[in-house]
């Protein structure tokens, strides 16, 4: 793994690190030209963090039982993110809320990715919460984070039908793929300047339009 490209990735975990495992194989494979300085979880037993260590990325962990509050955690949150000069930070299933100061050090440069349609489904459990709806489509979202929780401007979605059958399970294994598709997709549409903001509407290039959908 290449953790002196041009382009510094931090990816910040606090589980399984599915998505991790994306970026890390679409770097390996050559179609996304960056590398990860840091993988930071905020749970110790992260299984993200073994995944980091095969392949000899930098890991670090903030718990938040370690700061007397979360003024302090997320000071230490940002200091550590300066100290690696990354120029993107991805959330991969991090399981906090970033505070306004933690966006605003890092503007326009912090994204995240959720399992659902947003603006439907934010919060926890969005699949069951997907599946106790009734919507008969389902899918996965990633967008840039601002100070409201799963609700920054969308880059990239990505849908999937919803069966009679399906359980949380299946369907979170159905959007799952598509995260591992999408996410490595959206990194690189900003590695390479191929996005535009107007308002909440993120715009693609239009040469790059075909080749991300
Ligand atoms: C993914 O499904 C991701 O979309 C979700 O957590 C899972 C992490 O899986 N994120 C959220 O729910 C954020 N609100 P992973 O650790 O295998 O990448």
């Amino acid at each position: 793994m290449q953790t002196e490209a041009s382009f510094k990735l931090a990816v910040l975990v606090s589980g399984r690190g599915s998505n991790l495992q994306a970026i890390i194989d679409s770097i390996e494979r050559g179609e996304l030209n960056a590398g990860i300085s840091l993988v930071l979880s905020s749970k110790p037993d992260a299984p993200a963090l073994d995944r980091a260590k095969n392949y000899g990325i930098p890991t670090h962990v903030l718990e938040s039982k370690s700061f007397s509050g979360k003024g302090e955690f997320d000071r230490a949150l940002v200091a550590e993110l300066r100290s690696r000069k990354v120029d993107l930070i991805c959330l991969a299933g991090f399981m906090r809320i970033l505070s306004r100061e933690v966006v605003a050090a890092f503007p326009g440069r912090i994204i995240n990715i959720h399992p659902s349609l947003l603006p439907a489904f934010p919060g926890l459990n969005s699949q069951k919460q997907a599946l106790d709806y009734g919507v008969k489509f389902a899918g996965c979202t990633i967008h840039f984070v601002d100070e409201s929780v799963d609700c920054g401007p969308i880059i990239l979605q990505a849908v999937v039908p919803v069966y009679d059958n399906d359980s949380p399970e299946t369907l979170s294994a159905r959007i799952l793929e598509q995260e591992h598709r999408l996410y490595p997709r959206a990194i690189r549409l900003i590695q390479e300047n191929q996005l535009t903001r107007d308002g909440r509407r993120v715009l693609q290039n239009p040469t790059s339009v075909g080749k991300t959908a």
